[in-house]
């Protein structure tokens, strides 16, 4: 079977910054120590004026493109993962690829287009539709461009606040890719639930509490699902955990609860017994609170030992080092927390060629889903294309007062003008609206 996967990624943040630390949390009056250690974050991206999802989402292709050396024949589909969308009926991946079609000299007249949507999860889900077309020999040889694109912002003084974020991830799905070869099996944890949405609305309505525990719950179903189509899953098959990062916080509850859950009945819980026990099982108790407790304490004094703590530092922590400067990007999530894992592998000499990643996605409403991607000899060379350290220290830093008319800027309720606080070179930009209410973009040199 001919291998399908990502071919090379390419990341566009937003190019201002909220520092959460030093700005944000003096002026909401709380301690520093719960941005930085609590939710693991310490700094926000937000789009400058004359950015949005469109010109993010075509700025990273551009780049993609560019450096692939492709033009608009070689790409058979455009799919864009998004839950920032501004029309209900065109989308996004029509105005990506007007712009693109602004500096190519072709077009993507027979390129389909479309955009996907379930919460932070459509990413995942865009590049199982890609895969999907690729395998069933409809691609006529050429590829698939998938972008998740988002600006994640909540309503002022929502708890999420300190999560936002903004920016794009674009991703080339192929044939014998560079980088990665995606899994036919996948597990799904999924349900009807309401923990965060946006009845057609720009700010979520979220239970934060309870989005918390509907992640968890849906990513171990996820897990289950996995392990009964691909077999045990041990936690030392896999030298990166990516999962969808909404904070690293997040990720932290979520690796110790997905660890328990796959050491059970494997030497490492065996080992672990010899430290901590074994792990409480719901039927040596009589009530749920009783077991929940049990859980909580044997979880506790897990994440304390080192054989975790190892674990956690080289598979998990380093798929965070993007999001502790950016925040949330939604559907770009899990594939920004991917890029970072592997930038850190490459920087730190580990070889990964051959071995497997468990990525593990998940978007409220609410779905998990879990699968592995094999990583391609050769996957440095194309980690090492990537500038993302480079746009996240040239971002302006925001004062409070200038955080609030962004947030204003794109509050699609509110007429407000603001300067642009950087300037636009060779990229796409918002130029405006046209006369059916359309948003208009042009490549500024
Ligand atoms: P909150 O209630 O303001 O914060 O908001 P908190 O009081 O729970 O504190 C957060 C953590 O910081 C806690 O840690 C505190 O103990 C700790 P935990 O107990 O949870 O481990 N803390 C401190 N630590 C050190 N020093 C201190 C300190 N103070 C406190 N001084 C909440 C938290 C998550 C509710 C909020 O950020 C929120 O509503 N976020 C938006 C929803 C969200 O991100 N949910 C995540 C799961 S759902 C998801 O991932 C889907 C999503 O991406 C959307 C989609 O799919 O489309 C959101």
């Amino acid at each position: 079977m001919t291998a399908v996967g990502i071919d090379a990624i390419e990341i566009r943040t937003g190019k201002l910054k909220l520092d959460l630390a030093e700005t944000f949390a003096p002026a909401q009056g709380d301690d520093p120590g719960k941005y930085t250690k609590g939710l693991g974050l310490h700094a926000s991206s937000f789009p400058d004026v004359y950015e949005d999802i469109v010109t993010m989402g075509a700025n990273a292709a551009h780049r993609l493109m560019e450096r692939k050396g492709l033009s608009p024949q070689d790409i058979g589909r455009i799919d864009v993962a998004t839950e920032s969308a501004f029309d209900n009926s065109k989308p996004v991946s029509t105005y990506i690829a007007g712009c693109l079609e602004q500096v190519y000299d072709g077009d993507f007249h027979h390129a389909n287009k479309g955009e996907r949507k379930f919460a932070c999860i459509s990413g995942t889900q865009s590049l199982d539709d890609a895969y999907n077309w690729i395998r069933a020999g409809r691609n006529r040889g050429r590829s698939a461009i998938v972008i998740a694109t988002d600006t994640a912002l909540y309503a002022r003084d929502d708890p999420g606040e300190a999560t936002q974020g903004a920016g794009a991830v674009a991703m080339l799905v192929s044939e014998e890719p560079s980088l990665v070869e995606l899994s036919a099996e996948q597990g799904f944890g999924s349900a009807d639930e309401t923990d965060f949405l946006k009845p057609n609305q720009q700010f979520p309505s979220v239970d934060g509490k309870r989005s918390v525990n509907v992640y968890l719950a849906r990513m171990r179903e996820a897990l289950d699902d996995y392990a009964s189509v691909a077999g045990d899953i041990h936690p030392e098959d896999y030298p990166l955990v990516p999962f969808h990062t909404p904070f690293p916080g997040m990720v932290r509850k979520a690796a110790a609860l997905g660890y328990r859950h796959i050491v059970r009945g494997t030497d490492v819980e065996d080992l672990l017994a010899e430290e901590i026990g074994h792990q409480p099982m719901p039927e040596d108790f009589e009530t749920d609170d009783e077991w929940h407790a049990a859980i909580k304490e044997y979880t506790d004094a897990l994440t304390e030992t080192e054989r975790y703590q190892d674990w956690y530092a080289d598979t998990i922590e380093p798929t965070l080092d993007i999001a502790r400067h950016v925040g949330n990007w939604y559907t770009g999530s899990v594939h920004l927390a991917r890029a970072s894992g592997l930038k850190h592998a490459r920087e730190h000499g580990r070889e990964l060629a051959g071995q497997q990643l468990l990525v593990a996605s998940y978007g409220s409403g609410a779905q998990a889903e879990v699968h592995a991607e094999r990583v391609v000899p050769g996957w440095e060379a194309e980690i090492a294309q990537l500038n993302i350290d480079e746009q996240i220290r040239n971002r302006h830093e925001l004062t409070f007062a200038e955080y609030e008319q962004v947030h204003d800027v794109h509050n699609h309720d509110q007429e407000s003008d603001a300067e642009e606080f950087t300037a636009p070179e060779q990229e796409f930009v918002f130029d405006g609206w046209g006369r059916m209410g359309e948003r208009k973009y042009r490549y500024v040199e």
